[in-house]
């Protein structure tokens, strides 16, 4: 099992690897004894096919289990009040402990129930999905408003990450190909050895559990020098932003859930590899057909139709389009583009993908 440091703020543990769990009952034992009440906050999906392994690792305790909403339905403001009433409910206090069991979404809306009961609980995140490496760590909370995606959150670290690999295994292909994008997003903004390593995967289902670990790792790597840097996204943690502008866009037209996260993440990332001019753009669209990443969708939407979502995002001051870009690989930098130029190289990424797909 591989241990990682995150110096943040509240400074905390990642652990990787099958069994992470153990620890519960180890390294955490302390903290789980400490706690009134323990409650797990569960994905639906997950609970149904993971619980019990769970709770093989927490059967000296008395748990309360409340299940959420599978994936993104999760992070409603019902959903974050139903956490509330049922923290209450079991007369739970500011001694209480969340384990918050499930992908990115459970993950953020259990998060925010953790920062905000009486003030603040602490909470250990429990990830069982690939693209959780990103969000476990890092502290950014959320639920989503009507009018935004991560509109209400808060930035608050948890205890400890125990990341168990063994539950990866039944992904779904899109969450797999969501967690791998932004997997090769860390690799792009920091590592060229590593990307090229992961540019070679032609097969997802092919790589090996060591394999997925340690690209895991790497990634988990990448995101906590970040965090540690930047907590509070003052600088360079707009860096992880790198392929998300479109992405945005391109899930705000499309309506969440028609692609996954970071299914609209390899489109932006080819769109921003593009306007970066940079040399890996034809190797990354191979790589993304390869593994049946939706790139047809940029020949059936206009650009016009992604523009509104682009000039609202968060990174873009008025009504001025930012990217990050690469100078090269491991040399993210943001960029302002114009409007015109932006279109073009829209154009231009069509007529590329055209000519692979
Ligand atoms: N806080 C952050 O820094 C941060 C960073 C990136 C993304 N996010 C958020 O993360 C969310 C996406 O997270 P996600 O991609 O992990 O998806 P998710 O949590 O929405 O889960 C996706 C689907 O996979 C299922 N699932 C989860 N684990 C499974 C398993 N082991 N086996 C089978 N099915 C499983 C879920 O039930 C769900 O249907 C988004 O809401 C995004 O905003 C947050
Ligand atoms: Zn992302």
């Amino acid at each position: 099992m591989k241990q990682l440091r995150v110096e943040a703020d509240h400074p905390y543990s990642v652990h990787i690897g099958a069994g992470a769990f153990e620890l519960l009952a180890d390294s955490y034992r302390s903290l789980l004894d400490k706690a009134d009440r323990i409650v797990v906050i569960a994905d639906e999906r997950v609970a149904e096919l993971h619980l019990p392994y769970l709770l093989e690792f927490l059967a000296d305790w008395d748990i309360r289990v409340l299940t959420v909403p599978a994936g993104e339905s999760a992070k409603s403001v019902e959903t974050y009040m139903a956490c509330h009433s049922f923290l209450l409910s079991e007369n739970c206090s500011r001694d209480s402990l969340l384990l918050a069991f499930g992908g990115g979404a459970t993950g953020d809306v259990a998060g925010f129930v953790a920062s905000t009961f009486m003030r603040g609980i602490p909470f250990i995140q429990l990830p069982t999905t690939i693209l959780a490496h990103d969000s476990a760590v890092g502290g950014k909370t959320a639920i989503n408003h009507e009018l935004g995606k991560n509109m209400i959150g808060t930035f608050y670290q948890p205890k400890a990450v125990l990341y168990d690999s063994k539950l990866l295994g039944t992904l779904p292909p899109g969450e797999v190909r969501s967690g791998m994008a932004e997997v090769i997003k860390h690799a792009f903004i920091s590592n060229e050895e590593w990307l090229e390593e992961l540019l070679a995967i032609r097969d997802f289902n092919k790589m090996t559990d060591e394999d997925l670990n340690r690209h895991l790792e790497k990634g988990i790597a990448v995101k906590a020098a970040i965090v540690e840097e930047d907590e509070f996204e003052g600088g360079v943690r707009k860096y992880l932003n790198f392929g998300h502008t479109l992405a945005h866009a391109l899930e705000g037209h499309l309506g969440y859930g028609k692609v996954t996260h970071g299914e609209a993440v390899v489109l932006g990332m080819a769109y921003a590899l593009l306007l970066s001019d940079h040399d890996k753009l034809d190797r990354f669209i191979q790589w993304s057909s390869a593994n049946g990443y939706p790139l047809y969708l940029l020949r059936e939407i206009q650009f016009a139709d992604l523009l509104p979502y682009m000039k609202k995002d968060k990174k873009s001051s008025r009504g001025a389009l930012n990217f990050v870009l690469l100078e090269r690989t491991g040399m993210p930098f943001v960029e302002q583009v114009q409007e015109q130029r932006a279109n073009a190289a829209y154009e231009k990424l069509v007529l590329q993908i055209g000519d692979v797909i």
